[in-house]
């Protein structure tokens, strides 16, 4: 990024071809997934694709899937745009939040054109398994799928492997559209730049249209620098950063005597607050100092989301702040 605004020259710009070859060779090493680097499509964000996908890729008439509860920008997406949408809730089993291939099956209807994935979940820290991706495809036979990857590099589970959607088969290539973004993983969202992987070159038409009319900004040079930076330099700080999550994610499954499923991925905690005595979880922690994200926010209002992507110190304190608020507590 020095080095970048030491070069002085701000003007417009095209993608970096090495960004693309960095994206290219990072997805082969950690994913085993062979990527033609002409497959992607720069973004501002993966929100910005999310509402692209709503809107070029679905008819008006058209509907799609949004296995629930997820991360709000995919409703939203589709609230905006408009497009129908059905929400079919994930289950909790062996704990791990899972897709309900028989409620995800009824509710396709012959409109249905878009199946909506976030792997790893958001909120619910799943990595999804081979054969649960391959069934789900399957299940989505026909239809497009837009598979939201941002939180792949944050695997908290070590016996876990994120295997893109894509990567399983051809034919699932060919109608996937994969949004990823170094972002997340390396906290960097400010610099604004995202990526689509996109085989079939009609869908990628479509995911680039907005970007190529200016409708949505191009990436910057700095996002450009600094995802660059990211992938090719970031891999000892990304598995220092990991160990520091696993810690943080151990400290909040010890220390929060509410249930949650463990966090595979993410650096998020889902957690179930419906034998709590009160009306608004959410609202109770917040009096109690601590603002954690509403479960309403992504369809489960007895729920509330801790983000531990934090410093253990100020982790500990808001775990002890949430102590201090329930009720076995008085
Ligand atoms: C699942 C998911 N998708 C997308 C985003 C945001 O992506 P971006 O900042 O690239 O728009 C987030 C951020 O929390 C996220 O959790």
């Amino acid at each position: 990024m020095n080095a970048r605004v030491a070069h002085g020259v701000f003007g417009y710009t095209t993608p970096p071809a090495e960004l693309r070859d960095a994206i290219v060779e990072r997805l082969a090493r950690r994913y085993n997934w062979a990527v033609d680097p002409a497959w992607i499509v720069f973004l501002p964000g993966v929100v910005p694709g999310l509402h692209v996908s709503a809107r070029r890729l679905l008819a008006p008439e058209e509907h799609a899937l949004l296995p629930t509860p997820l991360y709000q920008h995919f409703k939203r997406a589709l609230e905006l745009a408009p497009r129908a949408h059905s929400e079919i809730p994930l289950v909790l089993e062996n704990g791990r939040w899972v897709f309900d291939l028989d409620r995800l099956r009824r509710g396709r209807t012959a409109k249905t054109r878009v199946l909506y994935l976030c792997n790893p979940q958001n909120p619910g820290g799943t990595v999804f398994r081979r054969d649960e991706l391959a069934r789900l495809a399957e299940l989505a036979a026909g239809c497009v799928i837009v598979s939201d990857e941002i939180h792949c590099d944050l695997l908290l589970d070590e016996a876990a492997r994120h295997v893109p959607i894509a990567s399983l088969a051809p034919e699932i290539s060919r109608r996937t559209v994969t949004l990823m973004s170094a972002n997340k993983a390396f906290n960097i969202p400010s610099a604004g730049c995202a990526w689509a992987v996109v085989e079939d070159p009609q869908l990628r038409e479509a995911m680039s249209l907005d970007v190529r009319a200016h409708v949505l900004p191009s990436p910057s040079v700095f996002g450009y620098a600094a995802t660059l930076a990211a992938l090719r330099e970031g891999d000892a700080w990304l598995a220092a950063q990991l160990e520091y999550l696993r810690g943080n994610r151990d400290l909040v499954a010890r220390e929060l005597p509410l249930p949650m499923a463990p966090v595979q991925a993410t650096y998020l905690a889902w957690i179930d607050c419906t034998e709590l005595p009160v009306a608004d979880a959410h609202e109770h922690f917040l009096r109690h100092g601590v603002a954690l994200s509403p479960g309403a926010q992504f369809g489960a209002p007895r729920f509330v989301r801790l983000n531990f992507g934090t410093q253990r110190a100020r982790l500990r304190q808001a775990l002890e702040r949430m102590r201090t608020a329930l009720p076995s507590a008085g």
